[in-house]
């Protein structure tokens, strides 16, 4: 009972940034991203009816502690799904995502385990359905069930039942292209998960942050379908800056960004000045991603190699979305 699929990570253009129910990872507004082809993990897991527990092998290196009991967390809600119970799997993921240099390579993990692992153990389940459980591995990896761009909606309903990504346009529908910068100090301090809990428990600016989210994306859906990138762009760069602000203002206070993320930001606005459309977003760490044109490719990553603390800069086009190998 073996399957392998690969997934794409993604970029948040309009970011999840709260839960409403962290057991279930319910989150507190929608978010829209774009998948990224250039960072992937590939996962095999194969279920065998004389294993006694899970394995978990990262990059052929096992993994114990807290990684392996987040993989066997959700391997049960697949065996519950099946009503297999008492069946345990090997899992081998390989990532192709810079995991060293701080890139979050859960989106792209858990979306590859809950589509290899529904295949390996006979489920067959519709888009909705895998994202859907996707998210109760980690909420950003709802999103990496599609290629191109995509919605996940928050839903309502205390079950989580309703609370799903969607399509909003394939990868095919729009060249853009993301520059993933890399910096030379990327440990993070608090993890995305703490981050959010602590912004959503005590930020003063937790509200504003929800309440300007709907304009947020209506303005950005119109502006992708219509293919308006300095539109796209702007919403994007500012919708990261008021996630970011938000956690200035939580108790205690707390930033992810290092001197040299504000060089990378500082550059991006000067290219922006002297003609050239680019436009930043940040998640939970101090890298930075730069939205651009494939016109520009040469001058955009040319000047962000130039930045002092940049150590890579990663090209990266629309990616596609879950598929089986
Ligand atoms: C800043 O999906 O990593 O990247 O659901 O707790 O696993 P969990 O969090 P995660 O958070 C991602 C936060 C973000 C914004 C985004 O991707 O939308």
């Amino acid at each position: 009972m073996k399957a392998t699929a690969k997934a794409h990570t993604n970029i948040a253009l309009i970011k999840y940034w709260g839960k409403r129910n962290e057991a279930l990872i319910l989150p507190t507004n929608n978010s829209l991203s774009l998948t990224l082809d250039g960072f992937f993990t590939t996962t095999t897991v194969d279920f065998q009816e004389n294993l006694t527990q899970d394995q978990f092998m990262l990059d052929n290196k096992p993994v114990k502690g807290d990684s392996h009991q987040r993989v066997t967390k959700f391997l049960d809600l697949i065996r519950g799904l099946a009503g297999k119970e008492n069946l345990y799997a090997t899992v081998h993921s390989k990532n192709d995502v810079p995991t060293a240099a701080g890139f979050a390579s859960s989106a792209s993990g858990f979306a590859a385990l809950a589509a290899a692992g529904t295949k390996a153990i006979g489920l067959e389940l519709d888009n909705p359905e895998l994202s859907r459980l996707t998210r109760q591995g980690s909420g950003s990896a709802s999103r990496s069930i599609y290629g191109g761009f995509a919605e996940w909606e928050m839903g309502n309903k205390e079950d989580g039942s309703d609370s799903f990504a969607v399509p909003i346009a394939p990868a095919g529908h729009w060249d853009v292209r993301v520059a993933a910068v890399v910096l030379s100090s990327t440990m993070k301090k608090v993890s995305s998960r703490e981050g959010m809990k602590r912004t959503v428990e005590t930020s003063a600016f937790y509200s504003g942050w929800i309440d300007s989210i709907p304009k947020d994306l209506v303005e950005i859906k119109d502006a992708i379908k219509t293919k308006d990138f300095e539109k796209t762009g702007s919403i994007a760069e500012a919708n990261c800056l008021k996630m970011h602000a938000t956690t200035l203002a939580a108790n205690p206070p707390f930033t992810y960004w290092h001197d040299a993320t504000m060089r990378v930001m500082q550059t991006v606005q000067h290219m922006r000045e002297k003609g050239i459309p680019a436009y930043f977003t940040i998640d939970a760490g101090p890298n930075v991603k730069v939205l651009y044109l494939p016109e520009d490719e040469e001058t955009v990553q040319q000047t962000l190699r130039n930045i002092p603390g940049v150590t890579d800069v990663i090209l990266s086009k629309p990616g596609q979305g879950i598929s089986y190998l």
